[in-house]
């Protein structure tokens, strides 16, 4: 154990460690700096794990180590150190892992299942926020009267989920709202107000850039917040306010069901926040609420266009790049799903807004470069319409993601996949499932590892 220690001291970056020792079969020494690491406590055996999920499957009993602890396990006991080598409790929490849900089921493939379990992450996590029965917002913890402004921090694709709130939170809230990428927040210095309520989102609640972004407010002495899928992970305990997002467990490297439950989230604690700052009225939370209640229906019927998408992509595998359109919410919904594309087919994708198209884009449109155009029967329709028509013209494949009764767009090579009709507040929830099917369909076509990805990790623990 000295040993151990003398070498974690010398020790420099971020791990999670797991020591086995030639003769010594009853001991494991494991230690964590940067990276988490969990204790198992099962019935005469112990484990060491990097989270709950991952030692679910036998036991719920866990201890997590903090930051720079190091632990010395046999069959039936742990000792745990912290930095300074000094003995520490650390309590025994029961979590609720169970180990049916992370099975694949009926399903090919964990992201397949994943997309289909949306109707019920987005209900669930909507109904933390929202009471269908009165037709309003909970109350949300904060005094969104007291803050002038709101700060998100996120890595990837809670990020995009952020952007979208952002757009909710500033229509229904008038309530100012930046949102950032963590790695950049966390090195810039950012100016900000006391007023401000920083805000970190995040499938795992263990993200490296997001935590330390998310600590960095609390050490300024800012209120802090966590949408976390995670509810015992150091995000979660971080923040002042854990903000939780009831996806269950998440195991296909790329986010599909937490990233609508963020969003489901977010744009609740947008009507929460309109409600407080008295920016909405008693008809218009109703209003607002029940659309949202309406998402998982839309959802499902969203779910039964798969056979249309699956012809589509047979198309789509054979391209080398793939523009992503959308204007509003559409448009961070619109780099989500190039992320997604480019995550587990490997093409190489973009999103746009549209109306950036004519400042560069276009200039890439040939009859290789396929575009995909999301486009709700909004305000914005007409507008991107006629970017797709400008795609259309300069021979360029086009996909319109749009309600069945939206009009074609003039224009040879554009073909449709049907989405519901939303209520604005719901559409990106709606519309976020086609633009998965699309991206899944195409990473099957082309046979890629749809559930791990090259190269990448499901919670990234290290810069
Ligand atoms: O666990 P987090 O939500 O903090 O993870 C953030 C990103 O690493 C994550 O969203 C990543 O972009 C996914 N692979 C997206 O599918």
């Amino acid at each position: 154990l000295d040993a151990f220690k003398a070498t974690l001291d010398r020790l420099t970056g971020a791990y999670a460690l797991a020591v086995l020792i030639e003769g010594e079969s009853e001991l494991i020494l494991g230690a964590r700096r940067g990276s988490p690491l969990v204790v198992g406590w099962g019935e005469g055996e112990m484990y060491l794990g990097s989270d709950a999920l991952a030692v679910g499957p036998f036991t719920q009993h866990i201890s997590y180590l903090e930051e720079g602890d190091y632990v010395a396990m046999t069959r039936t006991d742990a000792r745990i150190f912290n930095a300074a080598g000094v003995p520490a409790e650390r309590a025994i929490v029961k979590v609720a892992a169970s180990s049916a849900l992370v099975e694949k089921g009926e399903y090919r493939h964990f992201m397949e299942k994943e997309i289909h379990e949306q109707p019920d992450s987005v209900q669930h996590t909507l109904s933390e926020y929202l009471d269908l029965v009165s037709a309003k917002a909970k109350p949300a913890v904060v005094d969104f009267a007291a803050i002038d402004r709101i700060q998100i921090i996120a890595c990837g694709t809670a990020f995009y989920a952020g952007q979208i709130g952002r757009y909710a939170f500033e229509k229904y809230a008038d309530l100012p709202c930046d949102v950032e990428i963590a790695s950049e927040f966390r090195y810039r210095d950012p100016a900000l107000s006391k007023g401000t309520l920083a805000v970190a989102v995040s499938q795992s609640g263990e993200t490296a850039d997001t935590l330390a972004g998310l600590s960095w407010c609390k050490a300024q002495g800012l209120k802090t917040a966590a949408v976390v899928n995670v509810h015992t992970s150091s995000m979660a305990r971080e923040a002042e306010i854990l903000w939780p997002t009831h996806a269950g467990p998440e195991i296909g490297v790329a986010s599909t069901k937490a990233f609508t439950a963020q969003v489901a989230a977010l744009l609740s604690l947008a009507i929460a926040a309109g409600v407080a700052r008295g920016k909405i009225d008693a008809a218009k939370e109703a209003e607002l609420v029940k659309a949202l209640f309406e998402a998982p229906r839309l959802i499902s019927e969203a779910l039964r266009m798969d056979a249309p998408i699956r012809n589509l992509v047979q198309d789509l595998a054979k391209a080398r790049d793939v523009l992503f359109l959308g204007r509003g919410p559409m448009y961070p919904l619109a780099m989500e799903g190039a992320l997604k594309l480019k995550e587990i087919s490997y093409i190489h994708a973009e999103g746009y807004a549209a109306g950036e198209l004519k400042h560069g884009p276009i200039a890439l449109i040939d009859e290789y470069t396929p575009t995909i155009a999301l486009a709700p029967m909004d305000d914005l329709f007409e507008k991107t319409s006629s970017n797709l028509q400008e795609v259309a013209a300069r021979g360029g494949p086009v996909i319109m993601i749009a309600p069945e009764n939206a009009p074609d767009p003039h224009g040879a090579g554009i073909r449709r996949v049907h989405a519901p009709d939303a209520h604005p507040i719901a559409t990106p929830l709606v519309y976020a499932v086609p633009m998965q099917l699309v991206s899944y369909y195409t990473a099957v076509q082309k046979g890629t590892d749809v559930d791990q990805p090259r190269n990448l990790a499901k919670s990234v623990t290290v810069e």
